[in-house]
């Protein structure tokens, strides 16, 4: 067999197969794939088609079609074109709002936060760190986060707690002491985030266009941070009427640098720079 013969033929995604694909997601995921994406788009699925050894998109997008949205390979799927950019500590200046939030709350314990779109777990182990801090040296109350994302892949990440030191060097040293276990021999140049931060949270899958959320808890804070970005504004609003009910009044949501919610003012009131409370209405 010549070397030619092993290598698999090129595929090909057309217009058509794209445009398709960005119905798929829209429609199953709320995600508004630009139509500048399609070299992106051709690069993730390619992966995939390799794996199942398929000769052709319209092949795959077919039996994707024919099969149930609850079937394994609409998830794979959906885990190759989600974006999961995140970090530590991103868009800092939420978290003295958050510190000050949860103290003023401390009687109200237990203190219940919702991480909306959590990724690799940079973003709930952040709200894990400022909830211990923001109790140094005085009785803690307890202090719980949901952390729940549509792709399972990135969750499987942020439950192991494990990234590469160049993922903290930004981060203060007393911090860095505080919440984090350096790796050493074959861990070397990793680190671990501590037990008692992981303790504190429960990872889950969830699809927020979802018919239903499968918990009743009304959150003292939700973190629905750079996702919102993704969906149109008629998601954003169905999504928004969502979490307005699943804050409790006097709760805040944060929201990412590019996102607003003005075209929501019967729901959400800017209290602060992109973090919202409850409008008079929806309270
Ligand atoms: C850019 S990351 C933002 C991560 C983090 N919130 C932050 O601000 O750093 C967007 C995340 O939203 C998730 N996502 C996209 N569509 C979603 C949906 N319909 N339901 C839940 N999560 C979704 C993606 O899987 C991805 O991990």
């Amino acid at each position: 067999m010549s070397a030619q013969a092993l290598q698999s033929p090129a595929v090909e995604l057309s217009q058509a197969d794209f445009e398709r694909v960005r119905s798929m997601i829209h429609r199953h995921a709320g995600i508004a794939l630009n139509p500048s994406k399609r070299t992106m788009v051709y690069s993730r699925l390619s992966r995939r088609l390799r794996v199942l050894g398929k000769a052709d998109f319209a092949g795959y997008l077919d039996e994707l079609e024919r099969s149930g949205s609850d079937q394994p390979e609409w998830q794979e799927f959906v885990n190759a074109l989600t974006t999961n950019l995140t970090s530590f500590f991103r868009e800092a200046h939420h978290f003295p709002v958050l510190t000050q939030h949860l103290r003023q709350r401390a009687a109200m314990a237990p203190l219940n936060i919702w991480c909306c779109a959590a990724s690799t777990g940079e973003e709930p182990y952040t709200l894990a760190m400022t909830a211990r801090d923001a109790f140094e040296g005085r009785s803690a109350p307890a202090v719980s986060i949901l952390a729940t994302d549509i792709d399972t892949a990135v969750l499987e990440r942020a439950r192991q707690g494990v990234y590469p030191i160049d993922a903290v060097a930004k981060l203060d040293a007393g911090l860095l002491r505080r919440h984090f276990l350096r790796g050493s021999g074959g861990s070397a140049g990793l680190v671990r985030v501590r037990p008692e931060l992981v303790s504190m949270i429960s990872f889950r899958q969830l699809n927020l266009l979802e018919s239903r959320w499968p918990m009743d808890t009304r959150f003292d804070a939700i973190f629905c941070r750079n996702v919102m970005i993704y969906f149109d504004k008629p998601t954003q609003t169905r999504v928004l009427q969502r979490l307005a009910r699943h804050l409790k009044p006097d709760g805040l949501l944060f929201a990412g640098h590019s996102e607003n919610f003005t075209h929501a003012r019967d729901l959400f009131e800017l209290q602060g720079k992109t973090v919202y409370r409850l409008a008079r209405s929806a309270a």
